[in-house]
C-alpha cells in the first residue's frame, strides 16, 4: 500500500537495502516554509487546526524528502484536554498558570472522551494522511506520562524538573494517581490515533533521564509498559528515552518494536545493552548538523556501519534544533539515502 515502506520494514526487523531515515521535530523552526505559518497563526491554533497541521505536517516530506511523517501535534495536548491549562508563550515555552501540586489538584484532572477533546488530532490524521498519498508512512506519538507530569506539575520547562520529582518523592500516591490518569488517556489517545490511520506511534520520554534508574522503574518506565501493552497488538511502538541509556535492557523485553537512543550512548553500548535482536533508533548528536555538510555525510556513514543497516532508524539523538540550515538537514537525510550506493 504505502509506496516507500522501508521504515515499516525496519521495525519489523526485515532486512532493506539502506536504512530508513527522519528526524525528530522535523516539522520545525528551521524551516523558512514553517515560520511562515508561524507568523500567522499561534502554536496551540497551529495543531488544532487540520488544514494548517497536515500543511506542517508533509513541509519537511517535499523539502526534505525523509522516509516517515510525524504528525504536527504537541505532547501537551494531553494535559490540555485533561482539564489543566497550558499555554504556549513565545520565548519561554511551555506555561501551565495553575500547575498540580495536591490530591484536590489530582481530583481534578479528568480522562476525557479523547475522541471529543482530542477530535482535531483524528482529522489532521486523516487529512495528513490524504496529502500524503501512501507515499511515506505517518507516525503518531505521545508523551510518556512522566514526561507529561513534568510539566504538569513543574508549570513549565525546567533544567532538573525538581518540583516533580518532589511531588513524586512527598505525595506518591497523589503522584501515582496522575500518572495513571495520564496513562489511561494516552492508550485511548494512541488507539483512537491508530484507529484513523497511523502507521506506528512512538513515545517521547523526553525527561525520563532526570530519574535515577530505581525511581525510574516507577514513576516512569511502569506506565510506559502499560502503553505498550495496550498497544503492541495493534501498531508498532517506538520507545524514546532521553538519556535512559540505562533502561535499555529491560525496555528491550518490553514488546516495543524499537527503541530511541541519544547521542550519549555508543551505538555498541546501544547494541550490547538491547540483546542485537531489537531495531534501534538515533542517535547522531543534534548540534553536529552544524558541521559542514561534507562532515556530516562521513558521520552518518560511520553511524549507519556501528549500527548495522539491519534493524536500525537513523535519526537525530533528539530533536532538530532551530538553527539548523536547511542544506544541513538534507545533507544528513542525503547520507542515509545514499548508504551502501
Ligand atoms: O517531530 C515533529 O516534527 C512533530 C512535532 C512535535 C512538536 N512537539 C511540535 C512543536 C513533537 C513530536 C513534539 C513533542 C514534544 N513537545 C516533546 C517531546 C519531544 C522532545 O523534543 O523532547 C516535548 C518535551 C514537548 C513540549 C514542548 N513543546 C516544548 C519543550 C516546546 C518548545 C518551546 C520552545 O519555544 O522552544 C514545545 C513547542 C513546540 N512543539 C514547537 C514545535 C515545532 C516550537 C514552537 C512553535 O512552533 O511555535
Amino acid at each position: 500500500m504505502i509506496e516507500n515502506d522501508l521504515f515499516l520494514k525496519a521495525l519489523k526487523g526485515e532486512t532493506v537495502s539502506r536504512p530508513p531515515v527522519w528526524m525528530m521535530r522535523q516539522a520545525g523552526r528551521y524551516l523558512p516554509e514553517f515560520m511562515a505559518i508561524k507568523e500567522k497563526y499561534d502554536f496551540f491554533t497551529r495543531c488544532r487546526t487540520p488544514e494548517l497541521a497536515s500543511e506542517i505536517t508533509v513541509q519537511p516530506i517535499d523539502i526534505i524528502g525523509p522516509d516517515a511523517a510525524i504528525l504536527f501535534s504537541d505532547i501537551l495536548v494531553i494535559p490540555q484536554a485533561m482539564n489543566i491549562e497550558v499555554e504556549m508563550k513565545e520565548g519561554v515555552g511551555p506555561w501551565l498558570p495553575n500547575p498540580i501540586r495536591s490530591v484536590k489538584d489530582v481530583d481534578q484532572v479528568i480522562v476525557p472522551d479523547v475522541h471529543e477533546e482530542l477530535g482535531y488530532v483524528m482529522e489532521a490524521i486523516k487529512m495528513t494522511k490524504e496529502r500524503l498519498a501512501n507515499r511515506v508512512p505517518l507516525i503518531g506519538f505521545a508523551g510518556s506520562p512522566w514526561t507529561i507530569m513534568c510539566y504538569a506539575v513543574q508549570g513549565q520547562g525546567s533544567k532538573n524538573f525538581d518540583k516533580a520529582k518532589e511531588f513524586c518523592f512527598t505525595q506518591p500516591v497523589a503522584a501515582h494517581a496522575l500518572l495513571q490518569k495520564i496513562t489511561d488517556t494516552t492508550i485511548a489517545y494512541l488507539k483512537a490515533k491508530v484507529a484513523n490511520g497511523v502507521d506506528a506511534v512512538q513515545v517521547f520520554d523526553s525527561w525520563g533521564g532526570m530519574l535515577s534508574p530505581t525511581d525510574y522503574k516507577e514513576f516512569s518506565w511502569q506506565y510506559i509498559q502499560q502503553i505498550i501493552d495496550a498497544l503492541k497488538d495493534e501498531t508498532q511502538v517506538i520507545v524514546f528515552g532521553k538519556g535512559c541509556w540505562f533502561a535499555l535492557q529491560e525496555m528491550a523485553k518490553s514488546g516495543a518494536a524499537a527503541l530511541g537512543v541519544d547521542w550519549t550512548c555508543s551505538p555498541k553500548n546501544a547494541r550490547y545493552l538491547t540483546g542485537g535482536n531489537i531495531t534501534l533508533q538515533g542517535n547522531f548528536d543534534p548540534s553536529r548538523l552544524l558541521s559542514p555538510p561534507s562532515e556530516i555525510k562521513k558521520m552518518v556513514t560511520q553511524m549507519i556501519n556501528e549500527f548495522g543497516k539491519d534493524r536500525y532508524i537513523a535519526n537525530l539523538g533528539h530533536g532538530i534544533l532551530p538553527n539548523i540550515p536547511v542544506a544541513n538537514a538534507r545533507a544528513f537525510v542525503d547520507a542515509v539515502k545514499a548508504y551502501g550506493a
